[in-house]
C-alpha cells in the first residue's frame, strides 16, 4: 500500500454562519462546528484510505475563539498520521475578515477515524509521509495522542501507554 502525504487528504470546507446555527450570544453553536469538523475529517480520512470510514474518537477540541454570526468559516482537515486501521485527522478552523480577506485561526481539533469494510470490520490503511515542519510535528506526537485516547477509553492499560510513560521518565 503506497504511503500518502497529508496534502493528498487535505479537505477544505468553507461556509457562512447563519442565524439558525448560533447560540444566544450570536456566536456559532459548538455542536454545529463539531459537525462541520466531523464532515471535513471524514472526507480527509476517505481520501487517504479510499474506504468507508467511521469516527472512532474526538480526541481534542479547543474552542479558543468565538465565531460570530455572518462569519465565513473555513475548516481544513488533513490526515496527520495513519496506524494500522486508524487515522488521526488534524483540523484547523479559520475565520476570514470581511474587508481584508485575512484569515485568523479560530479553533482546532483532532479526530480519529477507522477505515472499515462493508461489514464494519476495520481494514488496513496506507501510511502517512509528512512533508512540512508542522506535519512532521503532528506526525511525531500522534502516537502519544493515540495512546492517551485509548487509555481514556479504557482500551489499554496504563503500563501499555509507553509514549505517555516516557514523558515522566
Ligand atoms: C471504531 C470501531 C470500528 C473500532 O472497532 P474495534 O472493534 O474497537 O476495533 P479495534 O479494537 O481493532 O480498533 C480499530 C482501530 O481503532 C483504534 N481505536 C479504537 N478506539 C479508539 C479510540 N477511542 N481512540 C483512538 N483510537 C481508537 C484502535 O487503536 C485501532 O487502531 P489501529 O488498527 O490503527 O491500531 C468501532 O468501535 C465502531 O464501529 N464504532 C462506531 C463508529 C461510529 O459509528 N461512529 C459514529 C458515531 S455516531
Amino acid at each position: 500500500m503506497k504511503a500518502k502525504t497529508p496534502e493528498q487528504s487535505k479537505t477544505t470546507l468553507t461556509d457562512l454562519v447563519l442565524p439558525s446555527e448560533t447560540n444566544p450570544l450570536n456566536n456559532l453553536f459548538g455542536g454545529e462546528l463539531l459537525a462541520r469538523m466531523d464532515r471535513a475529517a471524514s472526507i480527509a480520512a476517505r481520501r487517504h484510505s479510499r474506504r468507508i470510514v467511521v469516527t472512532a474518537s474526538v480526541n481534542h477540541v479547543a474552542f479558543n475563539r468565538a465565531v460570530p454570526l455572518g462569519s465565513v468559516v473555513t475548516v481544513e482537515a488533513k490526515v496527520s498520521r495513519a496506524f494500522n486501521t486508524s487515522m488521526e485527522i488534524f483540523i484547523d478552523v479559520w475565520i476570514e475578515d470581511r474587508e481584508s480577506g485575512e484569515k485568523t485561526k479560530a479553533n482546532e481539533a483532532i479526530y480519529t477515524f477507522v477505515a472499515v469494510d462493508e461489514t464494519g470490520r476495520p481494514v488496513q490503511v496506507p501510511e502517512v509521509t509528512p512533508e512540512t515542519k508542522i506535519e512532521i510535528q503532528r506526525f511525531n506526537a500522534a502516537l502519544r495522542r493515540k495512546q492517551l485516547s485509548l487509555l481514556l477509553a479504557g482500551k489499554i492499560k496504563p503500563n501499555d501507554a509507553t509514549e505517555l510513560k516516557a514523558l515522566f521518565d
